[in-house]
């Protein structure tokens, strides 16, 4: 038997002001992107927004529903939403920010496990990295691939 570790390395930002002009443009875009929101249920408001290898940026929302597995994660809305009207772009970087009542954690939102399984897939399409932008109003987490927050990703591809 070997015991065997995982090391995870990512950035930690304590403003929105330390991210480069793109990372920056991407995470004011999921912070705007939180006004989309429809929680009628948690009140928990979660935008995301995906910045695309044609430079574009779609945004998503979380959406609730009173059949609950009918809803959907902002993060998921946002990828969808890309893979379905830009099917051949590469999805490049993907920006989350949530918050009770619109009102933006302390900590950086992090995305489900369901999510990050989507994030998986999208980025083995592209066979490029997609980072991962986690913004809370004490800091902010910046990591470069999404391998970096689901090890051992599962791959039938
Ligand atoms: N939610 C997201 O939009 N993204 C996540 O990664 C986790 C959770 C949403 C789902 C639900 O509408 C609300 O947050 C509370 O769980």
């Amino acid at each position: 038997m070997t015991e065997k570790e995982i090391k995870i390395k990512f950035h930690e930002y304590t403003s929105l002001d330390e991210l480069d002009k793109e990372d920056r443009e991407l995470a004011d875009a999921a912070i705007d992107a939180m006004k989309g929101s429809y929680a009628p249920y948690s009140h928990f408001n979660v935008g995301a927004a995906l910045r695309l290898s044609n430079g574009v940026i779609v945004q998503g929302a979380n959406q609730e529903n009173a059949a609950f597995p009918s809803g959907l994660c902002a993060e998921r809305t946002a990828m969808f939403a890309a893979g379905a009207k830009y099917p051949d772009k590469d999805m490049q970087s993907l920006a989350l920010a949530g918050g009770i009542y619109g009102r933006l954690t302390e900590e950086p939102a992090t995305p489900c496990g369901a999510c990050r399984q989507v994030m998986a897939q999208y980025q083995a399409k592209a066979g490029k990295p997609m980072s991962v932008i986690m913004i809370g109003a004490r800091r902010v987490w910046k990591f470069e691939k999404v391998d970096d927050i689901l090890p051992l990703i599962f791959d039938s591809i």
